[in-house]
């Protein structure tokens, strides 16, 4: 079964509180998801192989540190995983990006595909999905089964809450799918929403309500 790793630092707990506030406005909570995401993606790499390599310092020869093995691709889920982009990016600026489209069926709660383009050697790179919330499952779900149909082989999921639905449909769809979220909240209500959550994680990234 995949890990489920719940990132607890301070820092990320503190900017969550004011994520779910209703009362935060577009332009906070866009910053908010960027710094969440750039946090998240600092935990989430930290097995990340590494090799030695030399440098001359001013001073010396100092044996130092840098990431070995694949290269990493980040794929957002549309539109919300969107907001995590930048904050990701900012650490790892030679990560490509790759973006697959999936909004959910508001009757059914069944994500359906509108839009894909990966990386041409997407196959062969370390990939973490990224979306602000895990609901169902559904969409996180059937963004990791496209990737696998590419050929992709290490892959993790990251969202900022999840409901545990959620997490126990990414364990059984994916048990090789690492999962780290900041958030598991208590339930989903009658329209698949996250509760307490923080609504509709879309439309407060992009003021579309
Ligand atoms: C939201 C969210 C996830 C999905 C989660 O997207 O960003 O992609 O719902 O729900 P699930 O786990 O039940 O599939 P939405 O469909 O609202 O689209 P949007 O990002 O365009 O707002
Ligand atoms: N998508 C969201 O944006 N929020 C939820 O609570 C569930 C799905």
């Amino acid at each position: 079964m995949s890990t489920v790793h719940i990132l607890e630092h301070p820092l990320l707990q503190h900017k969550l509180t004011y994520l779910r506030d209703k009362n935060t406005g577009v332009n906070l909570f866009r910053e908010l998801v960027g710094e969440i995401a750039m946090l998240m993606c600092y935990e989430a790499t930290r097995n990340l192989p590494t090799e030695e390599i030399e440098v001359e310092t001013p001073m010396a020869v100092a044996k130092c540190r840098v990431l070995a093995g694949k290269k990493l691709a980040i794929v957002p889920i549309l539109r919300a995983g969107l907001g995590m982009v930048d904050g990701m990016i900012n650490l790892i600026p030679s990560a490509k990006v790759g973006h697959i489209g999936l909004y959910r069926d508001p009757q059914t709660h069944c994500p359906v595909e509108y839009y894909c383009k990966m990386p041409p050697d997407i196959s062969e790179r370390t990939i973490i999905v990224v979306d602000p919330m895990l609901a169902t499952g559904g969409s996180a779900s059937a963004a990791i089964q496209f990737l696998k149909g590419y050929g992709c082989k290490n892959i993790s999921l990251m969202n900022i809450i999840a409901a545990p639905e959620g997490v126990a449909r990414i364990q059984n769809d994916h048990p090789d799918v690492e999962i780290f979220v900041a958030a598991v909240d208590e339930k989903l209500n009658e329209n698949a929403y996250i509760i307490p959550g923080l609504g509709d994680a879309g439309d407060r990234i992009f003021g579309t309500k």
